[in-house]
């Protein structure tokens, strides 16, 4: 325990000075250039579809012996620099009580969507005990992971807010941003109460032991940036902000959000992840000084065969080079048809290439 009886979240803290992905995330020179993707575990992967055979996709979320399981097996497979936890971004919303399931090949589907100021105030609020077996699957982790760091995540308030008032995955968020413009006080607490969900959710793999957390907002790139810094930023840096005593590279990712990467680096990253639309030495100008960057391969060029691939490849860790430090990924996650040995050959070029020259003292 410290101050004022919180328990201090870096007790459990590991210290993996040798990590390429801690170092490339603190904007510290890495020993190799570091490699992880989004989307890593799952069903890409023939090892992740025998595991899941006869359980539920929340069910796998809230089984720790099976969320550690397919949490290793990319790790295992690729030797990629980082593991991502096997959760989803609707779990906190499951495990506070809300009515959500995971259909397969749609999404998240919500039993009642949220859209009035009654159905806000109804909306259940996270205890960190909801999400007690979440915290199991990271003690678990960090046992068997070694020297590998462990990515912790959770969705940010606006595409949390999206799937609730949805009802499901949406093209076009029209309910969403009718309820953003129309009734302002009933949007900003509705991403109140997500904000307090979120943080309670990532507070709690934190305190088991993650090294790293990501904030998804997925969907923020439907948003105009004025919308985005009026009406979500707010929520997203309360959430950000509310880990920046816990010692954790905190990164922040959506699609489409080259317009917004500014802003999402001023709510309080310090890795901003970037999608394939724009380049990494582009984007290395629009976030705040300092701010490292991931990505950003296309998931669908991995399609395309291995020489298309390596010229990607190589031309994403040049641009990278404009970052303080650059965590290599892909531009969103892996597509379920994705060939996993397309995947382990990324990994390779990305390590097998050497980090460009040190400027001249
Ligand atoms: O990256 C990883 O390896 C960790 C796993 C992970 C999952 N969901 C597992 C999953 C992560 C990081 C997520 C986050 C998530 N979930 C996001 C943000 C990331 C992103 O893609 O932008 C979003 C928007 C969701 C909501 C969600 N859950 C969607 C859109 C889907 C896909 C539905 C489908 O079937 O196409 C899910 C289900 C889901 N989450 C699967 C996995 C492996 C597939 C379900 C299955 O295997 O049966």
């Amino acid at each position: 325990m410290s101050r004022a009886g919180v328990v201090d979240i870096d007790q459990h803290r590991r210290d993996l000075p040798g990590s390429p992905f801690l170092a490339a995330a603190r904007g510290e020179r890495p020993s190799r250039h570091p490699v992880w993707f989004m989307r890593q575990a799952g069903r890409s992967l023939p090892e992740y579809r025998e595991v899941r055979k006869g359980t539920g996709m929340l069910e796998a979320c809230l089984t720790p012996e099976l969320a550690c399981e397919i949490t290793l097996q990319p790790v295992r497979r690729y030797g990629v620099d980082a593991a991502i936890l096997f959760s989803d971004i609707v779990v906190p919303l499951k495990a506070a009580g809300v009515g959500v399931d995971i259909v397969a090949g749609t999404g998240p589907v919500v039993d009642e969507p949220v859209r009035s100021a009654a159905d806000v105030a109804a909306l259940p609020v996270l205890d960190a005990e909801g999400v007690a077996p979440v915290a199991d699957a990271v003690r678990l982790l960090v046992r068997e992971l070694g020297e590998t760091p462990l990515i912790g995540f959770a969705g940010a308030p606006f595409t949390l807010a999206s799937y609730l008032v949805e009802g499901g995955p949406s093209r076009n968020h029209e309910r969403t941003k009718a309820l953003m413009h129309a009734e302002p006080d009933t949007w900003h607490a509705l991403c109140s109460a997500l904000a307090d969900t979120t943080l309670t959710f990532l507070r709690a793999q934190v305190e088991a032991g993650v090294d790293a957390v990501q904030l998804f907002d997925s969907w923020a790139g439907a948003l105009s940036e004025r919308d985005y810094r009026e009406l979500v930023m707010p929520h997203s840096a309360r959430v950000l902000g509310g880990l920046a005593d816990a010692g954790v590279p905190r990164i922040h990712f959506g699609v489409g959000t080259g317009e917004l990467l500014g802003a999402m680096g001023e709510a309080g990253a310090d890795v901003v992840g970037v999608d394939w639309r724009l380049p990494l030495d582009v984007a290395a100008r629009r976030v705040p000084p300092g701010t490292a960057l991931q990505g950003n391969l296309d998931p669908a060029l991995l399609f395309a065969g291995p020489d298309v691939v390596a010229g990607e490849v190589r031309r994403i860790l040049a641009e990278g080079a404009a970052a303080p430090g650059h965590v290599f990924n892909l531009g969103h996650g892996v597509l379920p048809e994705t060939d996993p040995d397309a995947l382990a050959r990324v990994v390779d070029l990305v390590h097998a290439t050497e980090l460009p020259a040190l400027p001249a003292p």
